[in-house]
């Protein structure tokens, strides 16, 4: 008789999970990619619990209390659960996690007790795992849950194995010395192969020393940050751990993003029904204020900061006066960025900008645009292009990180081909976004041909797919080892 094997149990550490709390792209996948292993194994989450989370409408219920000590100081800890789309997910609550407005502080500046914030969570959720000593794996996801690689290490009694992903190496949680103390972590890890960077300590460090294996969120991204235009300060360590490197290609969730069902849409469409994706774009330029739908609508949806190539944005906004088209913006951030793209945008009537974050709008967003900008200097994988190809949006992106990897250059178009293309530039040359929008709007004259590129797109297999299979066998190897 054959013995059925055992599913090993994996808990899936992130600072945000969509639906309950969502920055930016790192919410996305920590909901997608538990739920995308969740057939082959067994795979919860655990996230803080916030102020802003909604408990009644997620059916979160308190199920334990606990104390931990983080040097001599106790501090009590609440775990909360509930169950969404069939997967279990765990809440951390203390004080000091849960009663801030926003999940890291304001655009400007992290919460000044940030340190103290994720070392608890961290610790917490540590503490929950040995409690259990049934997991035997912890994936772990940026700065926010790094210090568990460090907890895990420490203690013998733990058998579970560390996966730390790196999703961006521009938020590492630096923060001064006085932290180890704080957090009761020992003053040997104070060193340069450990925590310690320029006399603080980084928490990004602690996930890359004391991690069983590394991930990063795309392939080209994991050749990136060994080098130091991208690897912010960090480069050199990580060449050190580069034996424990894997560069994975994100994915995205179909049952979240597919046109042919997406709710948000005034109307839905799939690559047959290609043509009625035009009822969106009509309906949206309508609610939006702005006029005849017969002109190409660019769109840009994300956070308003450097990365994203802000500047560039504002800079072509300003030159596209004489330009026939339409422009959308929805995006929160950096108060500056706010202040400078109203003062060049002011006389535009084609330009309509959105300051916020509105998930239903950005969907209605990715329908009803005909291009997608993505100007990012550095994007570790992006997750709007893989959406925007998806709705059948040409995206239109530098040739970076993640970009690199998942939108190759209409110019080597090929139908025979399984991936997305889109249009591509250098990001530090000179004047290229306007001239990359020059050439979309020539290409928007080639309808036969933007159409077909587009329902190719729409063809191609953006979700955890592929992916999930390399994780799967990455998280296997890790647990019988
Ligand atoms: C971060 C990165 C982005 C990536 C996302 C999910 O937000 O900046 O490129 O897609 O994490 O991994």
């Amino acid at each position: 008789m054959s013995k059925v094997k055992k599913q090993a149990k994996v808990l899936f550490v992130s600072s945000e999970v969509y639906p309950f709390a969502k920055s930016g792209g790192l919410a996305d996948v920590s909901f997608g990619l538990p739920k995308a292993m969740s057939d082959l194994f067994d795979i919860s989450i655990i996230m803080p619990l916030y102020g802003s989370i909604d408990k009644k409408r997620f059916k979160i219920r308190q199920v334990e209390q606990f104390d931990i000590y983080l040097g001599k100081k106790k501090y009590a800890v609440e775990l909360f659960t509930t169950s969404h789309e069939g997967i279990k997910c765990y809440f951390i609550e203390s004080n000091i996690l849960s009663n801030k407005k926003n999940l890291y502080g304001t655009p400007q500046n992290g919460y000044k007790d940030n340190d103290l914030r994720f070392g608890l969570f961290c610790k917490a959720v540590v503490a929950f795992v040995k409690q259990k000593n049934s997991y035997d794996l912890l994936h772990l996801n940026d700065w926010q849950s790094a210090l568990c690689a460090t907890f895990v290490k420490e203690d013998e009694a733990i058998r579970a194995k560390t996966l730390f992903t790196i999703h961006n190496l521009s938020y590492q949680g630096i923060f001064e010395k006085s932290t180890l103390e704080k957090l009761g972590i020992s003053e040997n890890y104070f060193h340069m192969d450990a925590l310690e960077f320029h006399g603080n300590i980084n928490f990004m460090k602690a996930g890359i020393a004391h991690a069983d294996a590394i991930t990063t969120v795309s392939p080209n991204y994991a050749n990136e940050i060994i080098a130091p235009e991208f690897g912010c300060g960090l480069e050199g360590f990580l060449q050190k751990h580069q034996n424990k490197f894997t560069g994975i290609l994100n994915g995205i969730d179909l049952s979240h993003f597919s046109p042919s069902t997406d709710k948000a849409l005034v109307q839905n469409y799939d690559a047959k029904s290609y043509d009625k994706k035009a009822e969106n774009k009509k309906a949206f330029l309508k609610e939006r204020g702005l006029e005849n739908s017969a002109l190409p609508l660019f769109v840009f949806i994300g956070r308003f900061t450097w990365q994203k190539g802000v500047d560039l944005l504002i800079d072509a906004l300003g030159q596209l006066d004489d330009l026939k088209l339409n422009i959308a913006v929805l995006g929160e951030g950096e108060a500056s960025y706010h202040k400078q793209m109203k003062a060049v945008t002011a006389k535009s009537k084609n330009i309509n900008i959105e300051f916020g974050y509105d998930e239903s709008l950005s969907h209605k967003m990715y329908a009803s645009a005909d291009f997608l900008l993505m100007p990012s200097l550095f994007e570790p994988c992006g997750l709007n292009q893989l959406i925007s190809m998806s709705y059948g949006t040409l995206p239109i992106v530098s040739s970076v990180g993640g970009l690199k990897d998942s939108v190759y250059p209409i110019d080597e178009y090929d139908s025979a081909l399984t991936h997305g293309f889109g249009l591509t530039f250098e990001a530090n040359e000179p004047n290229a976004l306007i001239k990359t929008i020059q050439s979309a709007l020539e290409l928007y004259e080639d309808k036969k041909r933007l159409k077909e590129i587009n329902i190719h797109n729409m063809g191609c297999d953006f979700s955890w797919n592929e992916s999930g299979k390399i994780y799967a066998a990455l998280y296997s190897s890790l647990v019988e080892r």
